[in-house]
């Protein structure tokens, strides 16, 4: 399966990714999660993707584009495909992924367009706790975890992620509505964009994405 999970911040990738993933066993690949990743290992990598992150902009074309590429280019995806989540972010990104599933023979299945209104993106970023142990996500009020701080999964600590504050999040909205929101037009011209509620709950939009994914 290649698939790409598009949306805009906080509309539930993440969550979903997880239960896609364990549904069809396919490589998940976050960009956000990857740098992230380099961030906490205080790589040059990490170094450079983290101001940008830190104020809600996108991280620039070239070094993502690189990035992801070089995991697509891994045996895990070559074996069982790909569900890219947060990649791409911009038309550029696109095209560049269109060049290389090309070059390799491949072809996208499906992209699943999470929609899911302003005000309850705000409410989503800015509640959410992320574990530092697993990276399993909850929210305060909609997925709460058993114990407040802790992670029902493996007992890890939980924490806020560094662009949940309102003026981050608010500037990631924006800049996903002009950067990212065109991508949804690209995928609907070329014949493999499934629109997705993600406002239901959690298990009703899975089973949408089920449903357009094939059981
Ligand atoms: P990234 O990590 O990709 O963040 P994002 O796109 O802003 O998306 P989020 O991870 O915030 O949201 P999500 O959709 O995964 O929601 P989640 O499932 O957690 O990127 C971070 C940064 O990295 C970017 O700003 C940029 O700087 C950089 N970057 C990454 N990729 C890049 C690229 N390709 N190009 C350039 N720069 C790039 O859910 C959110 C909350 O809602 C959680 O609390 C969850 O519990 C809750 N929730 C989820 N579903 C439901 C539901 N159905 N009902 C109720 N609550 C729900
Ligand atoms: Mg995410």
């Amino acid at each position: 399966m290649r698939t790409i999970l598009l949306g805009p911040p906080g509309a539930g990738k993440g969550t979903q990714a997880d239960r896609i993933v364990e549904k069809y066993n396919v490589p998940h690949i976050s960009t956000g999660d990857i740098f992230r990743e380099n961030i906490k290992n205080g790589t040059e990598l990490g170094k450079k993707a983290q101001e940008y992150m830190n104020r809600g902009e996108l991280v620039p074309d070239d070094l993502v584009v690189e990035i992801a590429t070089d995991r697509l280019l891994k045996d895990d995806c070559k074996e069982r495909g790909f569900l890219l989540d947060g990649f791409p972010r911009t038309v550029y990104q696109a095209q560049k992924l269109d060049e290389f599933l090309a070059a390799n023979g491949q072809k996208l299945d499906k992209v699943i367009d999470l929609e899911v209104s302003e005000d309850v993106l705000m409410i989503r970023l800015t509640g959410r706790r992320v574990c530092k142990a697993c990276g399993a996500s909850y929210h305060v009020v909609n997925i709460p975890p058993k114990q407040e701080g802790i992670c029902d999964k493996c007992g890890g600590e939980l924490f806020q992620r560094a662009d949940d504050n309102e003026e981050t999040a608010k500037n990631r909205i924006d800049v996903y509505n002009k950067e990212t929101a065109p991508l949804v037009d690209y995928y609907e011209k070329a014949g493999c964009l499934a629109r997705i509620d993600g406002a239901a709950g959690l298990e009703e939009t899975f089973s949408e994405i089920t449903a357009a994914l094939g059981e």
